[in-house]
């Protein structure tokens, strides 16, 4: 399968665990690239398609996974501006998980991941696996571990 890991990260967490991902999918035989959402400035969240420095084209790929921080207790806004202006998801598989510092999924990863998943309905695919890692739990190793067994398993 060809897979498109469509990362936004700011600090690194999130790629952190796109890195992990993509390695367990190469190790089971499919093509894996991760490619980054970019913004103009970090300081001004983006709000329209032209803040965004960089928009990764999904249309190569079988298979596309979304991945995003938290940010104010929803989506970050480079990745929410980012799904709003892709090309359309129907007929692909479509994975997501998100990175948030606090515990709780309750504050902000389960609202994020809300939000990928009808943004990719309204582009014509549903989300069939998702994910939270809480980057200050002391499982977070094994959170990190779990999803990815999951999400590779393709
Ligand atoms: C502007 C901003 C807002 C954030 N808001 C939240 C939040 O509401 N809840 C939370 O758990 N973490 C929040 N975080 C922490 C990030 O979600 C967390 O550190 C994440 O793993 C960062 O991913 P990255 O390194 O890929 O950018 C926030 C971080 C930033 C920079």
């Amino acid at each position: 399968m060809r897979i498109g890991i469509i990362v936004y990260s700011q600090t690194g967490n999130t790629l952190s665990v796109a890195k992990r991902l993509a390695e367990s999918l190469t190790a089971k035989g499919h093509t894996v690239n991760i490619a980054r959402v970019e913004s103009v400035s970090e300081k001004n969240p983006p709000t329209t398609a032209s803040d965004l420095k960089s928009a990764p084209d999904v249309g190569a790929y079988d298979v596309v996974i979304f991945a995003s921080p938290v940010h104010a207790f929803t989506l970050a806004p480079a990745m929410k501006v980012y799904l709003e202006n892709i090309s359309s998801l129907a007929g692909k598989e479509v994975y997501c998980f998100v990175t948030q510092h606090l515990k709780w999924a309750w504050l902000g990863g389960n609202r994020a991941v809300r939000i990928i998943t009808a943004a990719c309905k309204a582009k014509g695919a549903g989300v069939t696996k998702s994910g939270i890692v809480h980057w200050s739990s002391q499982e977070r190793d094994e959170q990190i571990g779990r999803l990815v067994d999951r999400l590779s398993d393709v």
